[in-house]
């Protein structure tokens, strides 16, 4: 009975992860197919390879490599780059903070540990360049003590929340039940950090999870329950 119940609410998120699979393995037949077009038996060697793309994308994850890469910006899908900061992984924060947008209805689809580059580090606080604290900040960013947790969040106004959330930028100003609020005391060590805009997270989320299959595209099988309105 229950696996009936459990077959019947996977079978539409299966349904339309084929047809996407089946978009982009018609995509990459065409690639293929125009690749081969000097070949005699080029029907039959793209078949072959549409037959072996359809069977890889409906294997896989679906990787949402579509543009615009921060979603639609005041859409469903709109997302933002949220980094915890190498002074959250020491103090053995990242399950809370990931609790809070998990928590809130939001949705996860990108997720690395990273010891960011120099170069990395400056492009993405390339507006702060000048300040006296950026050479600290780069350098606290990238020497490894611990890594960066880069992640990707989604949702529908995930931009302007997830800012609301992690609190004002000094932790002594923030919130009380605002991340930074909860956690920090210190503006140099305040554990989180949130794109500012849809601009901003365009920009880091590229910086971040540019390269192609980084994020993953999934369908939330409580999506009703969170962004449904009467
Ligand atoms: P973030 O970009 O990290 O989310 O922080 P934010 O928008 O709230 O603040 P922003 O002005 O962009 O500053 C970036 C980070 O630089 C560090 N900072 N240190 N006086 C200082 O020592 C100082 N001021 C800023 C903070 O880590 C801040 O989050
Ligand atoms: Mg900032």
């Amino acid at each position: 009975m229950f696996a009936r119940s459990v077959a019947r609410i996977a079978r539409p998120a299966a349904a339309s992860i084929k047809a996407r699979g089946f978009a982009t393995a018609s995509r990459a037949t065409a690639a293929a197919g125009s690749r081969m077009a000097a070949f005699a038996t080029a029907g039959a060697v793209a078949a072959g390879a549409a037959s072996y793309a359809y069977f890889q994308n409906v294997q896989s994850p679906i990787h949402a490599d579509a543009k615009p890469i921060a979603g639609v910006k005041g859409g469903a899908n709109e997302r933002t780059f949220i980094a915890v900061k190498p002074d959250g992984v020491q103090r053995g924060l990242v399950g809370k903070i990931i609790n809070r947008f998990e928590e809130r209805g939001y949705k996860l689809v990108g997720l690395k540990a990273v010891v960011p580059s120099k170069d990395l580090a400056e492009q993405h606080y390339a507006d702060l360049k000048g300040r006296p604290f950026f050479g600290g900040l780069v350098d606290y960013m990238t020497n490894g003590k611990a890594p960066v947790i880069a992640m990707v969040w989604e949702g529908k106004d995930v931009i302007r929340q997830g800012r609301s959330m992690i609190g004002a930028t000094n932790p002594l100003e923030a919130g009380p039940g605002s991340i930074r609020g909860q956690y920090c005391i210190s503006v140099g060590r305040n554990i989180i950090h949130g794109s500012d805009s849809y601009e901003s997270a365009e920009k880091e989320i590229g910086l971040w999870f540019g390269k192609a299959g980084e994020l993953i595209e999934w369908e939330a099988a409580n999506a009703q329950w969170i962004f449904s309105d009467n």
